[in-house]
């Protein structure tokens, strides 16, 4: 064998050797933690919260006047979006009794959010359920 195929050939090795740490190290994770499973430490649940917020914040700025200008629908549509998908980050696993509670009460907020989409997006849009997000917040927050 010449030195030039050593040399490949090694290579060839090394590659397969990586690909299977890789490979058993994802299969050990799927031992530990079903697929679907997010564990969300409390300081992760906080944060995502203060993103809510920040974007509840934007929200109500867009909605405080009634100026009915396409961007204006689109920059709407955004953060309800945004906040839809942290919901969905929020919704994961629930081992701590802060995610109990918040499974208990997401469904709620995730429908209001998903109405305040539809009216949103009517001709003219109907911004009235945008505007009561913060409502749906604190109905959650209320509680605790
Ligand atoms: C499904 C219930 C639920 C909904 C809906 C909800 N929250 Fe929360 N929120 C919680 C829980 C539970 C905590 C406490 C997390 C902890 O301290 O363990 C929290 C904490 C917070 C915090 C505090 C974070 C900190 O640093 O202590 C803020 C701010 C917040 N939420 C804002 C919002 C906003 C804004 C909305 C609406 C967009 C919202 N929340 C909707 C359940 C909810």
């Amino acid at each position: 064998m010449n030195i030039f195929i050593r040399h490949a050939a090694f290579k060839v090795l090394l590659v397969a050797i990586i690909a299977v740490s890789i490979l058993s190290c994802s299969q050990i994770r799927k031992l530990t933690y079903p697929e679907d499973f997010t564990y969300l430490e409390k300081e992760q649940v906080k944060t995502l919260m203060k993103q809510m917020g920040d974007s509840v914040g934007r929200l109500g700025q867009l909605v405080a006047n009634d100026a009915k200008s396409e961007t204006k629908q689109q920059q709407v549509l955004t953060e309800l979006s945004t906040i839809e998908s942290i919901t969905a980050r929020l919704s994961g696993g629930h081992e701590q009794t802060n995610q109990i509670f918040i499974r208990d009460h997401i469904e709620q907020f995730i429908s209001d959010v998903g109405t305040a989409k539809l009216y949103v997006k009517t001709t003219p849009p109907d911004y009235s359920k945008a505007k009561k997000i913060t409502n749906s917040c604190q109905e959650c927050h209320q509680l605790r």
